[in-house]
């Protein structure tokens, strides 16, 4: 029997550690020369289409932003076929409009990441190579996720600067003042280095990323993981009916 070809990869972050409303078919387990994703990789069909997902931290959501495999995940997801990649990210908003529970498709991003795994391109070589990484998304992608957002009356911003931090700490205050000051709009810790990973890999790649609470001193009072999963259990639906549009679209 021949497989229908992949349409989208998902990349599920905090929050979205399956798409409920995927209709699996199987899953498969991939080793790579860069050692093991972050679980197998769930196949099945949402609308009508072939989509392939893997929850960035794990099944059982344990493994932290620092240490997620992000190049096994993206290796994985290519091998298999996808060349499309909706990538989840659960932010902290820092822009004023960027509240809990709304959706964001960042245009930009900054890295403050430090000890990452962050390039394919370091042994082997046959020459340097420096990929370039002015538009860090694809436009391409990022418009297609607009349009399904419009499609499904769901409130998105639709671009902002999305600050990766280390983790798997929170930020102080003083920290976030100095992003914002940077120009960030959101932070979250798993932004890079999977973006970079994905266009050395020549993928299209876009990230739809999920409020979960006001970035360190711009709510009240300290930021809890409960606030967190509580917010992100509300945008993660909006995120799902999203992927029903968006696969119809791409
Ligand atoms: N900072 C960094 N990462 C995050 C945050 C935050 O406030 N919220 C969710 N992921």
């Amino acid at each position: 029997m021949k497989t229908k070809p992949i349409d989208l990869a998902v990349i599920g972050g905090t929050g979205l550690a399956d798409l409920e409303n995927l209709e699996i078919t199987h899953r498969e387990v991939v080793h790579t020369p860069y050692g093991e994703p972050s679980g197998p990789i769930t196949h099945g069909m949402l609308a009508g289409h072939h989509v392939i997902f893997v929850p960035r931290h794990g099944a059982a959501f344990r493994i932290p932003p620092h240490r997620v495999n992000y190049r096994a995940n993206l290796w994985a997801l290519r091998h298999l076929g996808a060349a499309q990649i909706l990538a989840v990210n659960a932010v902290g908003g820092i822009r004023d409009d960027l509240s809990p529970g709304r959706l964001a498709v960042p245009d930009q991003i900054i890295d403050y990441t430090w000890g990452r795994c962050h390039t394919f391109f370091e042994d082997d070589l046959d020459r340097i190579v420096h990929i370039d990484f002015t538009f860090p998304y694809s436009q391409p992608l990022r418009g297609e996720i607009i349009g399904a957002g419009k499609d499904a009356d769901i409130d998105i911003a639709d671009s902002g600067t999305y600050a990766t931090s280390q983790g798997p700490r929170l930020e102080s205050a003083a920290e976030v003042d100095a992003m914002a000051t940077a120009g960030a709009d959101m932070v979250g810790m798993t932004g890079m280095p999977e973006t970079a990973l994905a266009r050395e890999l020549d993928l299209s790649y876009a990230s739809c990323a999920v409020v979960s609470n006001r970035a360190a001193g711009r709510g009240e009072g300290p930021i809890t993981m409960d606030e967190i999963l509580r917010n992100l259990d509300r945008g993660m639906k909006d995120v799902r009916l999203l992927l029903e549009h968006l696969v119809v679209r791409l």
